[in-house]
């Protein structure tokens, strides 16, 4: 098949997108309300931007039109944490993905422990190997869209123990942080397989184009 996207509706240009952009890593993020309500939510629009600064982007949607608790939380304070969502972590990640009001506390809700962010004013998942602490650098309305982009600067990385690095690096063992990811609908993808590829080794003369 072929399709322009011109010629679509909306719900199929979302089913073509998040089946074809396969598979999103999860940002499961935690943000604390201006009152001091905490809220966490999954969200799969999320990617590298750049390592210096080091920048992390993940796209809101909104519901009927009113920003969603999270980017709600994120204007109020600048700050949010992304905890990475693990295979442990499914039921509870999927828990807090209700269209819950602002008043539910979805770590109540999914039965976990929070604890306090060290350089941003939001909680994190006590229990996630892997958090990204995380100031906005910029909030980017697109036209015509019902996202809204976040670009976030991590100002903090907080790694289990369980989680080793590559020795003499600072590549964490992504096997071993056994993230997951989403594909479309209720559907998600665990690691798999992980093959290892060299590059070409390309000789280039000094100073050729
Ligand atoms: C795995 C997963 C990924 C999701 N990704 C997004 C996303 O990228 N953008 C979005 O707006 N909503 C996404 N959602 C839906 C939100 O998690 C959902 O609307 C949630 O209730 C928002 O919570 P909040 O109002 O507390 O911020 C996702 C849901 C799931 C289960």
């Amino acid at each position: 098949m072929i399709r322009v996207t011109a010629e679509l509706s909306p719900r199929e240009r979302y089913q073509l997108l998040t089946s074809l952009v396969v598979p999103r890593p999860i940002a499961w993020i935690s943000t604390r309300s201006e009152a001091g309500a905490r809220n966490l939510a999954p969200f799969s629009y999320f990617g590298a931007v750049s390592a210096t600064p080091f920048l992390v982007s993940v796209s809101i949607g909104s519901r009927a039109g009113v920003d969603k608790d999270t980017l709600r939380n994120i204007r109020q304070t600048g700050a949010f944490c992304v905890n990475v969502a693990t295979e442990r972590q499914l039921v509870a990640m999927n828990e807090s993905a209700g269209e819950y009001g602002p008043e539910v506390d979805e770590f109540d809700r999914a039965g976990l422990q929070s604890a306090e962010a060290q350089t941003v004013a939001a909680p994190y998942v006590a229990d996630c190997p892997a958090v990204l602490e995380c100031r906005v650098s910029q909030i980017v309305e697109l036209p015509g869209s019902p996202n809204t982009l976040v670009i976030g600067e991590v100002l903090c990385v907080r790694l289990a123990d369980e989680v080793p690095l590559i020795p003499g690096t600072l590549f964490a063992d992504s096997r071993a942080l056994q993230p997951v990811a989403r594909l479309w609908g209720d559907l998600y993808a665990l690691i798999g397989e992980t093959p290892a590829l060299l590059r070409p080794v390309v000789d280039r003369a000094p100073g050729a184009p």
